[in-house]
């Protein structure tokens, strides 16, 4: 089991349950983070985190239909999560991450708002629980208007500006809908903070490839040049060259940033990778592989988390669910 197998019983078979036939099963006092609340509530329990009574949090911010009504949808999707369970799985960690893929599916299906109450509320429960928890109140970013594509939205940063990314939505030439427009930035980018996140990596540096990596494309096929291409272009960006935008990065963040956007077009043997940042920037990028209809391999990346086959089912289930 891996944690999309969760995301997708979240989507298939709860969600839909409360939306088919135009919304039949939904109940008085229904709002759209009840489901992914109550996904969450029987994954803690499936995973054996807290028994039933312990998890209280949980149960008591849904309302009683949901509980012990709905055609036992709770118990169903109870017996549908232990059906997957792998025990040999750390609970708390990989919970973590079912969270940030079902945060991803609401967020797309019911927008901002809806996902930040989901947010809010996971947070109270956990706080509640004696669990670790983690808050952001970043904003995400909003599409280019450029784009009119359905894709994640990560939240914007330092780096990552409204400005920023519409400026690579119009120096992009080729279309957003192929491969390596700006559905692919974000998903590197998506993969990137993760990754950089658990490997301790320059996440600056990471973010800028993600954004920069592909901008300068002729083609959605054989194009070795593209990656010189964007490093002289990224180079007279850090120079303060492209007027409104403005990087602050040592002269070491720099030389890798380059680095890792002029050498990313070239075959590369992972293991001749001396410098973790720029090992980063190209498994998120190679992370998104499977959009092409190809699997990321173990030997083709560079972090050994990266490697870990529950990071490369997850990341190809992005590459081909979170597109058009
Ligand atoms: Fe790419």
């Amino acid at each position: 089991m891996d944690h999309t197998t969760i995301a997708d019983c979240y989507k298939n078979h709860i969600c839909d349950y409360f939306h088919r036939m135009g919304g039949a099963g939904r109940y008085v006092g229904y709002e759209d983070w009840h489901p992914a609340v109550l996904t969450l509530g029987c994954a803690y329990q499936a995973m054996k985190v807290r028994t039933f009574s312990e998890l209280q949090p949980f149960w008591s911010r849904l309302p009683l239909p949901i509980m012990s009504g709905c055609d036992d949808l709770r118990q169903k999707t109870l017996k549908l999560i232990r059906a997957n369970i792998d025990d040999t799985v750390l609970a708390v960690p990989f919970l973590k991450w079912v969270e940030i893929e079902i945060f991803e599916t609401v967020k797309r299906s019911y927008g901002h708002e809806v996902a930040t109450i989901f947010t809010k509320k996971m947070a109270e429960i956990k706080n509640d629980l004696g669990l670790p928890v983690t808050t952001k109140t970043v904003q995400p970013l909003l599409m280019p208007s450029s784009v009119k594509v359905d894709v994640l939205r990560p939240d914007v940063s330092d780096i990552v500006t409204q400005d920023f990314v519409e400026h690579c939505c119009e120096v992009y030439k080729l279309d957003h809908f192929g491969d390596h427009g700006y559905a692919h930035w974000m998903r590197v980018l998506y993969n990137g903070r993760i990754l950089a996140a658990e490997t301790g990596a320059n996440v600056r540096i990471v973010e800028l490839f993600a954004l920069l990596h592909d901008t300068h494309r002729e083609n959605e096929f054989d194009d070795p040049e593209h990656g010189p291409r964007a490093a002289a272009y990224a180079q007279r960006l850090l120079d303060g060259e492209i007027s409104g935008l403005q990087f602050d990065l040592t002269p070491n963040e720099k030389k890798q940033l380059l680095i890792a956007i002029h050498d990313h077009s070239k075959p590369m043997n992972p293991r001749k990778i001396r410098q973790l940042n720029i090992g980063v920037c190209w498994d998120a990028d190679r992370l998104d592989l499977q959009r092409v209809g190809m699997r990321p391999q173990p030997h083709d990346l560079y972090t050994r988390y990266a490697c870990e086959s529950d990071v490369i089912r997850s990341a190809s289930f992005r590459a081909q669910q979170i597109r058009l």
